[in-house]
């Protein structure tokens, strides 16, 4: 039993020296110590030791088990040290290779634009509502005051869906929706894409607008006037200049549209609002009342006003672009232009 001992650990000591891999150390220690291994074995066998030698041989099992853990963890250490080195030297990275940069992302032009209108009407009491881009013909057209068969229904080529239901000519059914939903006094504004069956340079299939309304008691017409001024100064600086002209919309009374100065020549007058100095700011008005009672406000009490711009426009004008289709395109060439 003794000798056998000593061979273990004889051989023990020459194989952890030899092996040079964690998972072939792991092997020997199962060998020796494992469930069934050779050690494991004689410790269980102890029992069939004579009496007299239990206490002798059982100590020396006892050492031959405490240098073999101890040399298997020494060498597991040793390896695992060598595992990571050799690890870190394969996976060192070169500080000296050029980066390639980060490119830097941007809003998209209408983007921007729309932000600094939200931003300016929040800042002046605005609530930013949205409502559905397919809307019914009630709340597109006849909420608003354009029964069928109306010829204001020419102006707005429409986009239909089925028979009553259609993609949104413009943002005022958010004026409509903002009526019946919300109990006065309230200013809403409502940014959205539109829908309109026309295609060429100046036109798109979509575009972009957004719809403004104030309803509370006695406002009229040169509360809507302030306000426009207001805005105009906030947007364009204080000498800007307005002019009114009047307009028809079945849902305002009266109506009128808003020219801002040139914002490409300043007032000069250039090619693109044609030597007068002015360029179209946006068209709106006085609720008309009969839309109040349609959509259950007391317009003997409240009164309003609503305009909404479009914006693709002036984005256009703005940046200089020839051509509206370059603003849905998404093509990277025109947007990394426009950071
Ligand atoms: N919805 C109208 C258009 O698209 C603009 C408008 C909005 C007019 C609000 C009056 C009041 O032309």
């Amino acid at each position: 039993m003794k000798e056998k001992l000593e061979g273990i650990l004889k051989k023990a000591k020459a194989e952890i020296e030899n092996i040079q891999t964690l998972a072939l150390l792991d092997e020997v220690r199962v060998k020796f110590l494992g469930k069934t291994g050779e050690l494991t074995q004689i410790l269980r066998g102890m029992k069939d030791v004579p009496a007299e030698q239990r206490r002798e041989i059982g100590t020396l099992a006892n050492q031959v088990r405490e240098s073999l853990e101890g040399w298997l963890s020494e060498k597991w250490a040793m390896l695992e040290n060598a595992k990571l080195l050799a690890d870190m030297e394969k996976e060192k990275v070169d500080i000296t290779e050029p980066s390639r940069g980060v490119k830097r992302g941007a809003l998209h032009p209408l983007t921007r634009f729309n932000n600094k209108f939200m931003e300016l009407c929040v800042e002046m009491g605005f609530t930013v509502i949205q409502t559905p881009e397919i809307e019914t013909d009630y709340y597109n057209f006849e909420a608003l005051n354009v029964p069928k068969n109306h010829p204001a229904r020419d102006m707005q080529d429409s986009l239909y869906v089925t028979d009553t239901i259609l993609m949104r000519t413009h943002t005022s059914p958010a004026q409509v929706h903002a009526m019946e939903t919300l109990k006065p006094p309230f200013k809403i504004v409502c940014p959205g894409r539109v829908y309109r069956n026309d295609n060429d340079s100046s036109h798109s299939p979509i575009f972009n607008q957004f719809e403004a309304l104030v309803i509370d008691e006695n406002i009229g017409l040169k509360d809507f006037m302030i306000m426009v001024k207001e805005m105009a100064v906030r947007l364009y600086g204080k000498d800007v200049k307005m002019r009114v002209r009047p307009s028809y919309f079945p849902f305002t009374e009266p109506s009128i549209e808003i020219d801002a100065t040139c914002q490409i020549c300043h007032g000069k007058g250039c090619t693109l609002c044609k030597g007068t100095g002015f360029s179209e700011f946006f068209g709106g008005g006085i609720v008309n009342p009969a839309i109040l009672e349609m959509s259950g406000i007391d317009s003997t009490k409240y009164s309003g006003f609503a305009f909404g711009p479009g914006i693709d426009r002036s984005v256009m004008v703005t940046n200089k672009i020839p051509n509206i289709k370059y603003l849905f395109r998404n093509d990277l060439r025109f947007l990394k232009q426009m950071r």
